[in-house]
C-alpha cells in the first residue's frame, strides 16, 4: 500500500526516483510524486495516475530527493492528494505509507494554531507537525512521530540540510547501501538496480543519512544494523520479454518449484520441524491466495500427520477468543507485510502462542514475528495477483506435512521423487496453454461464473474465483461442490458457467453427480481434470487435462493452469492485468 523512496548521491534524483518508484507501483497506483531538493527550495511534481515521465529541466542536476506511489485510504486520488506533503512554508516535504489513527485530533489542534491544510490526507498534519518543532531535521521528525499513533513509514527531507530522515513503525521500510549513495524505499525491487546491499529497518528505528554515511537510532537510541545482501538479481524483477509479469512469473513456476524444493531438500526433507513438538494443533492464518495456501494445508497436514489444523481468516482472527496457548500459530503471507496477518500474529504470540511464518520475504516485517521462519524461493512477485508465491506457498505446506507424517522412510522418498517431477509436468501445461485459450475466449464473453470443488480441489476452486475475479473482474465465485444446492443453484442458467475442479479420489464420483446436477440447470461446465480422466468428458462441456500427480500434488498443477485461465481471460477482455484497479500487491492496512 504506497510505495516510498528517498535518494541521496551523485546521480539526477529524479531519475533514480521515478525508476524505483515504477518498480513499486504494484504498492499503489492512483498517484504519484516526486520533490527534490533544488539549491535553497523544494522543486515538487504530482499528479493523479499511472507514473509517468518528468522533464529533466524540470528537476535538472539536483541529488538529493523523495517519491511516492499511491494507493488511497485519506481522500480520493487527486494532484492534491498526491505525495509528497508540505508544510505551511514549502520547506518540509513528506512521503508516507501507513495510517495515521490520531491524524484527525492533531489536524484540529494544528489548525487552532494557524497552520493552513490543502489536501484531505492523514500524512499533511506530519509535515505540520515537524514544522512546529524547532532544532535539527532529525529532532524535528523525532519530536513529531513521537505523537503520532498507527502504522507508518515516513520519508523526510527540506533544503535547510541535506540529509534524509526516515522512520519506521508496522510499515516496511528498507535502507540501500550503495557507493557513495544511499536510497530508502518501501521494498528491495526498488532499489535493486543499484545496490543489493540493505538494511532492514525494524519498528521504532529513524535513520539520518548524509552523502557520507547514515546513523540509525531505536527510540533515541543509537543502534547499529546487520547489512544484508538481497539474493534477487534485477532480472527478477523485469518482464524479461513477457507481455505482463503475471504470464512471466507464471511461467517462473517450474524454477520456484525446484528452488523451494531444493531449499528444503536433499536425500530427505531436511525441514526443521521441532516448531511442532508438544503442540496441540496448528492454527494457519492468513489473508486472501494466502488463505487459500493454507486451506489446502489443512487437508493435507490432517490426512498425513493427524494433527488437528484451523484456518482463520486473518482480518478475523482478533475478534474471538479460543484459547491458542498450546497452539502453533502459522502466518502465511509472501510479502510478509500484511498488515491483517502481522496484528493476529502479534495477538497470538501475546497470548503466548508459538509462530511460525511462512513468507517469500527475507527480512520483511513477519519474520521478526515469528518464532521460526520456512522461506519460500519464488523470487520477487511483482504482479499483484500471486501466482508463482501461491504455489511456493502450497510446495512449501506439503513439505511440512510429509516431515510431519509418521510415513515410512520408502514412502517419504516415494513422494519426494513426485515432487521433483513436478517441474516438468508443470512445463507441459505452459506448453500446452492453447485449449485454456480457447476456453478463455469463450469465458470472457460472462458476467458471472462458479468455480467448485470438493475436498483438496475446495481451495483450488477458491483461488481459481480470486485470481479470475480480480484480474478480469469478471464476478466469480468459489464454493464447495456439494454446497451449491444449499443456495447458489438459484444463480445457474445458461449464462453461469460453472468451473469444476475435480480429481480422482474418493470426491470423483460424488462430484460428477454435483456436474450432472448443474448440467441440469443448463450452466456450461468447464472442468479442469487429469490427463488420465476420460469418463469426465462425458458430462462436460470442455475439460482442461493436467498433467497426473500423487492427489497431494493436484491443488500444484490444476492451479497453475487455473491462473492461466484468469491471465488470458483478462488479456482477451484488455483488463490492466498486472495493476487491477482499486488494489495493491502488499496490504500494509488493517
Ligand atoms: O502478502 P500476502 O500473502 O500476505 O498477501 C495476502 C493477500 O493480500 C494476497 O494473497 C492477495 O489476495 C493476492 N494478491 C491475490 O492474488
Amino acid at each position: 500500500m504506497c510505495g516510498i523512496v528517498g535518494y541521496i548521491g551523485y546521480r539526477k534524483a529524479h531519475m533514480v526516483i521515478i525508476n524505483a518508484l515504477k518498480r513499486l507501483e504494484y504498492r499503489g497506483y492512483d498517484s504519484w510524486g516526486v520533490a527534490v531538493v533544488q539549491g535553497n527550495k523544494l522543486d515538487i511534481h504530482k499528479q493523479v495516475g499511472a507514473i509517468g515521465e518528468i522533464e529533466s529541466q524540470e528537476f535538472g542536476e539536483a541529488t538529493l530527493g523523495i517519491g511516492h506511489t499511491r494507493w488511497a485510504t485519506h481522500g480520493k486520488p487527486s494532484d492534491v492528494n498526491a505525495h509528497p506533503h508540505l508544510d505551511c512554508n514549502g520547506n518540509i516535504a513528506v512521503v508516507h505509507n501507513g495510517i495515521i489513527e490520531n491524524y484527525l485530533s492533531l489536524k484540529n489542534d494544528l489548525m487552532k494554531e494557524g497552520h493552513k491544510f490543502v489536501s484531505e490526507t492523514d500524512t499533511e498534519i506530519i509535515a505540520h507537525l515537524i514544522e512546529k518543532n524547532n532544532g535539527s531535521l532529525e529532532n524535528a521528525v523525532f519530536s513529531a512521530i513521537s505523537v503520532l499513533k498507527g502504522s507508518y513509514a515516513v520519508v523526510v527531507i527540506s533544503p535547510d540540510e541535506r540529509k534524509i530522515v526516515a522512520c519506521r513503525n508496522k510499515s516496511p521500510l528498507i535502507l540501500g547501501v550503495g557507493d557513495g549513495e544511499f536510497f530508502v524505499a518501501s521494498d528491495t525491487p526498488a532499489i535493486l538496480e543499484y545496490t543489493n546491499r540493505v538494511v532492514y529497518l525494524e519498528d521504532g528505528d529513524t535513520v539520518v543519512i548524509t552523502d557520507s554515511g547514515y546513523e540509525i537510532k531505536n527510540n533515541g537510541i543509537k543502534v547499529e544494523r546487520m547489512v544484508e545482501l538481497v539474493p534477487w538479481s534485477l532480472d527478477d524483477a523485469e518482464k524479461s520479454g513477457y507481455e505482463h509479469f503475471m504470464l512471466k512469473e507464471i511461467h517462473e513456476t517450474p524454477r520456484v518449484i525446484e528452488e523451494t524444493i531444493a531449499g528444503h531438500v536433499s536425500d530427505t526433507i531436511e525441514l526443521d520441524v521441532s516448531f511442532a513438538a508438544g503442540i496441540s494443533e496448528l492454527v494457519f492464518v492468513a489473508c486472501g491466495t494466502s488463505l487459500h495456501a493454507a486451506i489446502v494445508g489443512k487437508y493435507i497436514i490432517e490426512e498425513m500427520s493427524g494433527i488437528p489444523v484451523r484456518v482463520e481468516y486473518a482480518s478475523e482472527f482478533n475478534y474471538h477468543t479460543t484459547p491458542i496457548s498450546r497452539s502453533l500459530v502459522v502466518g502465511i503471507t509472501q510479502s510478509g507485510e500484511t498488515a491483517d496477518t502481522l496484528e493476529a500474529l502479534r495477538k497470538a504470540k501475546g497470548n503466548g502462542a508459538r509462530i511460525l511464518a511462512i513468507t517469500n520475504v527475507l527480512g520483511s516485517s513477519v519474520t521478526r514475528v515469528a518464532d521460526y521462519v520456512i522461506y519460500t524461493r519464488a523470487g520477487p512477485e511483482i504482479g499483484v495477483a500471486a501466482t508463482k508465491t501461491f504455489i511456493a506457498q502450497l510446495v512449501a505446506l506439503c513439505l511440512v506435512a510429509l516431515k510431519l507424517s509418521m510415513l515410512p522412510r520408502s514412502e517419504l522418498e516415494r513422494f519426494i521423487l513426485e515432487m521433483r517431477l513436478l517441474p516438468e509436468k508443470i512445463r507441459k501445461i505452459l506448453d500446452e496453454k492453447e485449449k485454456i485459450k480457447e476456453i478463455s475466449e469463450i469465458l470472457a464473453e460472462f458476467d458471472n461464473m462458479m468455480y467448485i470443488g470438493r475436498g483438496i480441489a475446495f481451495p483450488v476452486a477458491l483461488e481459481g474465483a480470486l485470481k479470475m475475479k480480480e484480474i478480469s473482474y469478471i464476478h466469480a465465485e468459489g464454493y464447495p461442490a456439494g454446497e451449491l444446492k444449499h443456495g447458489p443453484f438459484a444463480l445457474l442458467g445458461e449464462k453461469t458457467p460453472v468451473i469444476v475442479c475435480i480429481i480422482r479420489d474418493e470426491t470423483y464420483d460424488i462430484t460428477l453427480s454435483n456436474i450432472k446436477e448443474v448440467k441440469a440447470r443448463d450452466s456450461p461446465v468447464f472442468a479442469f481434470s487429469d490427463e488420465k480422466d476420460r469418463e469426465i468428458d462425458k458430462y462436460v462441456d470442455y475439460a482442461v487435462k493436467t498433467p497426473e500427480v500423487d492427489r497431494i500434488f493436484a491443488p500444484i498443477v490444476l492451479s497453475v493452469a487455473l491462473q492461466l485461465l484468469a491471465y488470458y481471460t483478462a488479456r482477451v477482455k484488455g483488463c490492466e492485468i498486472d495493476k487491477p484497479r482499486h488494489l495493491a500487491k502488499s496490504v500494509t492496512v488493517e
